[in-house]
């Protein structure tokens, strides 16, 4: 194990009983995986794949059938390390009104600090730190039950940091989110990866999220379909078609482009880079 490796999933398997047919069946099957210092992985799959599943084996929520999953060398099935892991690597779920525990932003930002029992003082510069992280500093004061769906989620990643954990996993964090709350949540989550060095596992079922992650990880049916850069993973198509997803939009239409003969990169990927391709192609850039 290096010392860069934060999350180690080694031949991972994870299993329920089906009440109904009383076999015992695979939520995820020997995944291997490794979450390094400072990465944005961002992993996708359908419905049903076991992404839920992988976020809550990365900090003992769950524990493996079979298989180790590591965190900071820690064997999440050791008891004793089930603290230390959570004060590590902390979870973000879909729903941010499962997470929200109290009435009044800060004290809610505050529950969690509290919890591990930091000194008053130090909670209250936590609570300023992590509520201008996430542009909530102004609203400290408001009514928790008041905000919009992408503020409370913005609070309860404020309540996560506040622990100060090395990693967030973010469980589709944007899902109940409208496309404004969408946008400021993973702006928020992005610079928290660029600006403090926030390990940061991020997982969607929106293709156009993926875009700018370091790696792309795919899930399908328990398994890890594919596991590289943006680049290399929407590249091929035959393989996320397989896995029932969509290749990004733009993405798309680059391919299309490059297929009726236009010298579009490989790489175009955002908006921007695709805006700058046809802008060379006219002449013009
Ligand atoms: N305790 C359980 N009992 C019954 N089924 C389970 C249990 N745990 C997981 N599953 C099933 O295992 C599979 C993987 O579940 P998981 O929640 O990890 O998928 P997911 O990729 O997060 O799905 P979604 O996109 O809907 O959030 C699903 O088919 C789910 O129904
Ligand atoms: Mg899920």
């Amino acid at each position: 194990m290096k010392t860069e490796d934060l999350i180690v999933f080694d031949h991972v398997s994870y299993t329920y009983d089906d009440e109904e047919t009383e076999k015992t069946v695979y939520a995820l099957k020997d995944v291997s995986l490794t979450v390094r210092q400072g990465e944005f992985v961002v992993v996708l799959g359908h419905n049903g794949s076991g992404k839920s599943t992988l976020a809550k084996l990365s900090n003992s929520i769950f524990l493996p059938s079979a298989g180790k999953v590591f965190v900071r060398g820690m064997d999440t099935s050791v008891t004793e390390n089930e603290f230390p892991i959570r004060k590590t690597v902390g979870v973000v779920f879909q729903n941010p009104d499962n997470q929200i525990v109290a009435s009044i932003v800060e004290e809610d930002v505050a529950f969690g600090p509290e919890n591990l029992g930091v000194e008053p003082k130090e909670i209250r510069r936590r609570v300023d730190e992590a509520l201008k992280a996430v542009d909530m500093y102004d609203y400290r004061m408001h009514e928790t039950h008041r905000l919009s769906g992408g503020q409370k989620q913005r609070v309860a990643i404020a309540g996560m940091l506040a622990m100060q954990p090395e990693c967030i996993v973010f469980d589709e964090p944007t899902a109940m989110l409208d496309p404004k709350g969408r946008r400021e949540v993973m702006q928020i989550i992005r610079r928290l990866n660029k600006e403090q060095g926030m390990t940061v596992v991020f997982i969607t079922h929106y293709m156009e999220e993926a875009v700018h992650a370091d790696r792309v990880v795919i899930v399908n049916d328990g398994g890890i379909a594919a596991d590289g850069s943006p680049v290399s993973v929407f590249a091929d198509r035959e393989m996320l078609s397989g896995c029932g997803l969509n290749v990004p939009e733009i993405a798309d239409v680059a391919y299309r482009l490059r297929s009726r003969g236009f010298e579009v990169p490989e790489d175009v990927l955002t908006e921007e880079a695709l805006v700058a391709a046809v802008l060379r192609l006219a002449g013009k850039a």
